[in-house]
């Protein structure tokens, strides 16, 4: 097992070190001539044009790529997006018009309420699309398009390196569906695709954070609740900081839209619940600072996340960890990498069993 281990002390720290190799395995061969294209899916350019509306189902990590999906797919070709729960999605009696696209998103390719999902879809006669890691995995199997993702085996409990590359397919379909409707130029296309090639080398950048993500989750050693906020797509990743730091350190997370911590969640704040401020989106800076100001005059430590260039005032954080500077759209394929991290040396200082964690399992066959 050690050699399998490649030289790292877990499975998990290997995926996580990963990361660059498989969302270039995964991206490169889907842009051809600086274009999105899935024909090596057998998906062929007509098939996009179909849909006024997407659902898109998952669960736990896969979810949180989901949501980022929804996000961009929207900014990007304006198609309204739904995100489910799978699990909720499938008693909710979803309403699925003709026209809707159903995109599940599963690493294993086996999760139990994913696939029910696409059972639903396919009884209501919609079109289902798998974004699936495992070759021949069930969904895969019953699902009428699959795009596999190519993060190789994921052997760590908690989900790193196979959220990475569901993004990446969230970007590639956003951009297609983006070309396809004609909300953006062939040209912004190009440059969006050239974005996403670049956010891929620059979590080779991230991976150098290592040590930065090591002190501060050596700063969390004795805390016992923790919050993530953030705004737009810093709130997506938040809430997958906050399952990774749950999952694998057991200190109680909780992970919330900034904007909505004064309704009721800023109580909690106290000196002992530090704040992981996540805030890479240029747009939402003002809006951010108003927020983290509200917890850290309620006593909170603040953890600053955002991206190198950004101006914010050392007095309102404790420590300031810099992202390379990326456009906004696609900062989460740099920002989950810091939070990997510290989740993970949280884990490794608590000396837990970081592959393996309590009561949770790598597939989900059962409700
Ligand atoms: C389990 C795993 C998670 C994963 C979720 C969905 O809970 O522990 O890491 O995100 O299932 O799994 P899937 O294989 O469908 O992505």
């Amino acid at each position: 097992e050690q050699a399998k281990k490649g030289g790292f002390d877990h499975f998990m720290l290997k995926e996580i070190f990963e990361q660059p190799q498989v969302l270039s395995d995964t991206i490169h061969p889907r842009i051809i001539d600086g274009f999105p294209s899935f024909t090596q899916d057998g998906i062929n350019d007509n098939f996009w044009l179909h849909f006024n509306r997407i659902s898109i189902v998952a669960c736990g990590t896969a979810l949180h790529a989901g949501m980022v999906g929804k996000a961009i797919i929207e900014k990007l070709s304006h198609i309204p997006v739904e995100c489910d729960i799978a699990s909720e999605f499938r008693y909710r009696n979803p309403i699925m018009t003709k026209n809707t696209l159903v995109i599940v998103i599963s690493q294993s390719g086996e999760t139990l309420d994913t696939l029910a999902a696409v059972r639903l879809a396919k009884l209501r006669g919609l079109p289902t699309l798998a974004i699936v890691n495992v070759p021949g995995s069930s969904i895969s199997r019953e699902a009428d398009y699959t795009i596999y993702t190519y993060a190789g085996p994921e052997i760590s409990v908690a989900s790193t390196k196979a959220y990475s590359v569901q993004l990446s397919i969230m970007y590639l379909v956003a951009m297609k569906l983006a070309m396809t409707t004609g909300t953006r130029s062939f040209e912004e296309i190009r440059t969006l695709s050239k974005g996403l090639l670049e956010a891929a080398e620059a979590s080779q950048q991230v991976l150098k954070l290592k040590e930065e993500a090591k002190f501060c989750a050596q700063q969390f050693a004795k805390i016992k609740d923790l919050f993530f906020f953030g705004r737009g797509l810093d709130y997506s990743l938040s809430l997958e900081g906050s399952l990774k730091m749950k999952e694998i350190s057991y200190i109680h997370c909780e992970a919330y839209a900034a904007g909505e911590m004064k309704h009721g969640t800023i109580a909690l704040i106290a000196p002992d619940v530090p704040v992981v401020a996540v805030c890479t989106q240029e747009f939402l800076l003002s809006k951010m600072i108003g927020n983290i100001k509200e917890v850290q005059s309620r006593g909170a430590n603040v953890l600053l996340i955002t991206k190198e260039g950004m101006e914010i005032d050392p007095e309102l954080y404790n420590h300031r960890i810099d992202l390379p500077a990326l456009d906004d759209i696609f900062m989460p394929l740099v920002g989950v990498i810091v939070l990997q991290l510290l989740a993970y040396y949280s884990a490794v200082i608590r000396d837990l069993d970081v592959d393996k964690p309590r009561n949770l399992a790598k597939s989900v066959t059962v409700e």
